[in-house]
């Protein structure tokens, strides 16, 4: 259990701060800061002590100091953190200071307690502003198929046609099969980052599969919606992504995320297909990737979004529909290898409109065949 921080403790945290600046500072002056600090009508006293070469945090009180600082505990904290000015505290009474304050200006120095030495800037790039605009035909491509059937289901039904028109003009693909893999979910342990391995210290296949990640310039997130979102195999496969990052914040386009271990131009692109009729069942699991992209620094460049899945193949009233699915899905991965964008026309096509009704009565009689062992399926379940 993590306990819950005591005043002291929180000095104690605060002191090392002080110290590594005092540290790191180019002149070390001596001196002595005594505290008298009030938390929850409690005493506690503490004092800094620098000796021009190193300096030392104590509990207690000693009888000769520089300067003493009496105030509440969190009025003290709010110093050290800038967030009060102190002429402001010593005006409002917050802060009473007793002896050299200029010692204490000199010791303590809240500007410069969070400084760090390390390069963490990973601004956003060009490519992943206008990757459209700054597209190249990716030499590699990972399709990671996160559907647990793999080659037997649906997902892959439709995605064979997508790989073969990335296939047409000549991009490598690689397809993975998540459930032919073992991938584990994090265990949130940190010691990806906290060792700055870039490793994750469980022995499955996740690290030769972020490899591989890294040798791609796109990866396809092929997968169908359970419970609608991502199967749990490529959650944790995404959950891993961990690794891929420092544990140093930064600001990102809108929000903070962490630099990348390896800098890269990436895209990814979102093959989803569901049992359901409506295209509002993927509205999660499009949200979903936007924040992954985010997070990554990959550009998230589109999605084919195929609803009524199984419905389609197994309807001989839809077969002309599903043909020209197909088809249209193949055009899709040629255009998306040449260009990194699918005309509209094609994806409106891809995602033609089931009426919910049609669908219900149908997809029952289908249902009911198959709790019923009829045998006359194109595609079994
Ligand atoms: C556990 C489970 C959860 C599912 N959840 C959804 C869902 O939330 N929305 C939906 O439209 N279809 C859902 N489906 C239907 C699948 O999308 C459909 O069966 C699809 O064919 C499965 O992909 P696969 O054939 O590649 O295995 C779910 C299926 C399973 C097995």
């Amino acid at each position: 259990m993590k306990e819950e921080v005591s005043p002291q403790k929180s000095l104690e945290i605060l002191s090392h701060y002080i110290i590594d600046s005092y540290n790191s500072a180019p002149e070390k002056p001596m001196g002595l800061i005594q505290f008298h600090l009030k938390h929850q009508g409690k005493n506690i006293s503490c004092y800094l002590k620098a000796d021009g070469e190193q300096m030392t945090f104590n509990f207690g009180e000693l009888e000769n100091y520089d300067v003493k600082l009496t105030a509440e505990h969190y009025n003290w904290l709010d110093l050290a953190a800038g967030r009060l000015n102190p002429v402001i505290g010593v005006i409002t009474k917050k802060l009473q200071f007793e002896g050299d304050t200029k010692v204490f200006g000199k010791l303590i120095k809240s500007n410069s307690l969070f400084k760090i030495d390390a390069d963490i800037s990973d601004g956003p790039t060009i490519f992943e502003k206008k990757p459209i605009q700054n597209w190249s035909r990716p030499e590699k491509v990972m399709v990671i198929l996160g559907s647990p059937r793999g080659r037997n289901g649906y997902t892959f039904h439709y995605l064979n046609r997508f790989i073969k028109g990335l296939e047409t003009d000549g991009a490598s693909v690689e397809l993975i099969e998540l459930g032919k893999k073992k991938v584990n979910s994090c265990t949130g342990c940190f010691h990806c980052w906290k060792n700055s391995t870039g490793r994750c210290i469980q022995n499955d296949d996740v690290n030769d599969l972020y490899d591989k990640f890294h040798e791609s310039d796109l990866i396809v997130y092929a997968f169908t919606l359970y419970w609608d979102t991502v199967p749990g195999i490529l959650k944790n496969f995404i959950e891993r992504a961990f690794c891929l990052e420092y544990p140093y914040m930064i600001p990102g386009l809108y929000k903070t995320r962490h630099p990348r271990r390896k800098k890269l131009d990436q895209s990814f692109f979102v093959f989803s297909v569901c049992g359901f009729p409506e295209q509002s069942h993927f509205d999660s699991v499009k949200d979903y990737f936007k924040k992954i992209s985010h997070n990554s620094h990959i550009p998230f460049i589109g999605g084919i979004y195929r609803s009524a899945c199984m419905f389609l193949p197994n309807d001989p009233l839809y077969y002309k529909t599903y043909n020209r699915i197909l088809d249209s899905i193949q055009e899709a991965g040629v255009m998306l290898y040449k260009n990194g964008r699918i005309d509209k026309k094609i994806i409106n096509t891809i995602q033609t409109r089931i009426d919910p009704k049609e669908f219900q009565l149908h997809a029952n009689k289908y249902w009911d065949n198959v709790v019923q062992r009829k045998d006359f399926f194109v595609s079994s379940v």
